[in-house]
């Protein structure tokens, strides 16, 4: 079996789908792999230290053509697909959510297609979760950029020349970007307020030395995988109303709040940020899935009464070494958990619940039910 492995398409997302320290796992399978010409460049690898380790340099067009297994960190478009050979198997990133088009080509092509983002959330398959691994380090990256973007500096400092104050930092939406923003914040000494409508996350909140905001809307709750109920309109004008207040003290607002596979809620309106100081800052982490803050947006910073609303898109690239050691462990992980070493091929196990979750396209069938329509 070939598994390729391409780079990055998009200039802004430097992450590569393999790393030197972890690709010795799949060397273990005894397949052969490929990886499209300077696949580490964003991660400063060059070529050469992926061949010095066994690996086979080729251009984009072979690895297309001759990879049984194609690993990928972006969706592919349908030229790219036609290059494929049937019964070859996509695994990786591919937004599965703003790609129809694929997934119908995927099928019509024979081409399996596993979109990491749609690994369940089970205990056995959070090494292979690729929305956990990169949300821990965008919620690092927001801090980091917020921090430059503030006029002061985040611990409180005793000084001869007076008392520096610490930044207020307010996180809102509590998942796994939210919980190492806290912590983040937290280590560079600011004090840390937090808020999101799953209350269970009150407890983890306070763990971290941050204060939970407590915010009643009602009836909130969470889905069996986890994710955030979605709110009525009712619920998220109160919250934007009551949340309004900590907003105005603070420093930071860093937004994080997602609602898995559909558009993030609307949270912070230009009605709070013309209460903020000017000279404040807010960080939309869900400006890539409609944003959570009025005005804001992608790769840009809006600046409306001296308040800097910041967008950035693909946060983890900006720790991309880390970023993409994560992912290729993820990755890694999925693919020698379904080696069959007899075959030298995947086993589509479909009694399999990561199979079942994370295969959308198999055989030329949909088979996710979400896509089927
Ligand atoms: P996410 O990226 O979908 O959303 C981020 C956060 O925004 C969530 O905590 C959500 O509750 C919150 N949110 C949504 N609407 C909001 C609103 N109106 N106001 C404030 N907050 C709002 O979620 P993420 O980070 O993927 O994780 C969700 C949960 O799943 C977490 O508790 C996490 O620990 C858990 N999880 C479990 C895994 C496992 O068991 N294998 C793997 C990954 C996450």
């Amino acid at each position: 079996m070939i598994i390729s492995a391409l780079k990055s398409s998009i200039p802004s997302d430097t992450r590569s789908p393999i790393h030197e320290d972890t690709i010795k796992n799949l060397l273990n399978l005894e397949t052969e792999i490929w990886f499209e010409e300077d696949v580490g460049l964003g991660i400063n690898s060059s070529n050469k230290v992926f061949e010095n380790i066994g690996l086979k340099k080729h251009t984009r067009e072979d690895c297309l053509k001759n990879g049984n297994l194609i690993i990928t960190n972006q969706a592919l478009n349908t030229e790219e697909l036609k290059l494929i050979k049937p019964n070859s198997t996509i695994l990786g990133m591919v937004n599965p959510f703003n790609n129809q088009e694929l997934i119908n080509q995927c099928s019509k092509l024979m081409i399996n297609l596993v979109s990491m983002e749609f690994i369940p959330r089970i205990t056995r398959a959070q090494k292979m979760d690729v929305l956990s691994s990169q949300a821990n380090l965008a919620g690092y990256v927001a801090v980091i950029e917020s921090a430059k973007n503030l006029s002061t500096a985040l611990p409180m400092m005793m000084t001869a020349a007076g008392t520096l104050k610490p930044a207020k930092v307010f996180v809102i939406g509590v998942g796994v970007a939210g919980l190492q923003a806290i912590a983040t914040a937290k280590r560079l000494g600011a004090r840390v307020e937090a808020f999101d409508t799953r209350d269970v996350v009150e407890e983890q909140v306070n763990s971290l030395g941050a204060k939970f905001v407590k915010i009643d809307l009602g009836e909130t709750g969470e889905t069996d995988q986890g994710y955030a109920k979605e709110l009525t309109n009712e619920q998220i004008n109160k919250q934007k109303e009551l949340q309004s207040k900590v907003c105005e003290r603070s420093d930071i607002v860093i937004t994080t709040a997602q609602l898995f596979g559909r558009p993030a809620p609307l949270l912070i309106d230009n009605n709070t940020i013309d209460k903020m100081m000017p000279g404040s800052v807010i960080f939309d982490m869900a400006v890539e899935s409609g944003g959570n803050v009025e005005g804001s947006e992608v790769d840009n910073i809006v600046v409306r009464n001296g308040v800097k609303i910041i967008g950035i898109s693909n946060l983890a690239a900006k720790v991309s070494s880390h970023a993409s050691l994560a992912l290729s462990n993820n990755y890694n992980n999925w693919i020698t958990d379904f080696f069959d070493r007899d075959n030298s091929n995947i086993n589509f196990d479909f009694d399999d619940e990561i199979i079942q979750s994370s295969v959308l396209v198999f055989n030329g069938e949909i088979k996710n039910q979400r896509f089927k329509e």
